[in-house]
């Protein structure tokens, strides 16, 4: 049994996460905001003896001190997220997303904690190789286009991580996901499968952005975490960055049919431009696919849940919530 703290812990991946964690035996401190988590994640987790649930900011050093004491494993997931919200508000974006890390290092460091970072495939930019490994190229765009704030401050977050482990020997693993997707992510903030299937569910259209022609891989959170979860049972993997998330590419447009065709045949797609959805400075990535063999080499799986199988799991959770 270990003592775990996972910042961001009631949030979407997170809730998941505590989940396992709480499963396997550990003991569990959950240090939040719930500015995009909610609260009702860990509802049916609430009263569980191993479980504490710290409501607070990553952003007030003391709170994140207090929250890490006597943990022996820290999973930092707490961020701004979501394509629209770090559009809209990249000061907080930046904010949140830096020096929190910073600290959390710092106090790891000195407290002797393992520490996994959430990082994202946002990190790639818009490199435009057909499949990233986690040793190319960071593309971003311009300063002036708040969508690259996010990636950028990511990726900081990873040099951090790096550079203590490398001057201090902290041992960090860093994961990139991709398009984490399942049960509990809500759309506000830009997610796409959710924002599908309540469009879908509520009789449509379903709203594209442009053509649909942008390729994603979607993985189901349950895998993802156990891949995080073993990561961090692996010493092999300290002081390395992993793609974590499916490597089966499917278009947007693709997506949306496969969500119509199982909520309601009936029910029309709309195009709307990205300067519609996200205003004029808008820049979005066309083609998203891991590289996931480091993954695979390091703990002998990757996450492979086919996308049908996903969007029931996804449809049976929005029909259940709704009544
Ligand atoms: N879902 C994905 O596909 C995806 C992809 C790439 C990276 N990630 C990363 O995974 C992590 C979890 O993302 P998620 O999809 O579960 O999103 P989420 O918004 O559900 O989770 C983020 C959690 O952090 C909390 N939080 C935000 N600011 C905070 C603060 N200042 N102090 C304390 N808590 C704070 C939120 O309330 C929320 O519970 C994030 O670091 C994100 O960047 C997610």
């Amino acid at each position: 049994m270990s003592r775990c703290v996972v910042t961001g812990g009631a949030g979407f991946i997170g809730s998941h996460l505590v989940e396992r964690l709480l499963a396997d035996g550990h003991e569990v401190t959950v240090l939040d905001d719930f500015s995009t988590g909610r609260r009702d994640n860990l509802d049916p987790l609430a009263s569980h003896p191993r479980l504490q649930i710290v409501s607070g900011s990553i952003t007030d050093p003391l709170v994140l001190a207090n929250a890490l004491q006597g943990a022996e494993v820290i999973y930092h997931l707490a961020a701004a997220v979501g394509v629209k919200l770090v559009a809209e508000d990249p000061v907080r974006t930046i904010e949140t997303n830096i020096y929190p890390t910073e600290w959390l290092l710092k106090f790891a460091l000195q407290g002797g904690q393992r520490v996994f970072l959430a990082s994202t495939s946002e990190v790639y930019g818009k490199n435009g190789k057909e499949v990233w490994n986690e040793d190319d190229d960071l593309h971003f765009g311009p300063t002036s286009r708040p969508r690259w704030a996010y990636g950028c401050s990511k990726a900081i977050d990873e040099f951090l991580a790096l550079a203590y482990h490398r001057k201090s020997q902290l041992p960090v693993v860093i994961g990139r996901f991709f398009n984490v997707v399942g049960p509990r992510q809500v759309g506000n903030y830009g997610m796409v499968i959710p924002r599908f299937v309540d469009q879908a569910l509520s009789g449509g259209p379903v709203v594209v952005y442009d053509d649909g022609s942008q390729v994603r891989c979607y993985a189901h959170v349950r895998e993802v975490v156990d891949c995080v979860v073993r990561l961090m049972e692996t010493p092999a993997a300290e002081g390395r960055i992993f793609n974590i998330g499916s490597d089966q590419p499917a278009s947007v447009l693709e997506l949306a049919r496969s969500v119509i065709e199982r909520v309601d045949p009936a029910v029309k797609i709309e195009h709307i431009p990205y300067a519609q959805a996200y205003g004029e400075d808008f820049e979005d990535i066309q083609r998203r696919v891991p590289d996931v063999r480091r993954l695979s080499q390091t703990i002998g799986r990757t996450p492979s849940m086919p996308l049908g199988a996903i969007l029931d799991d996804v449809i049976a959770w929005k029909r259940q919530a709704a009544r």
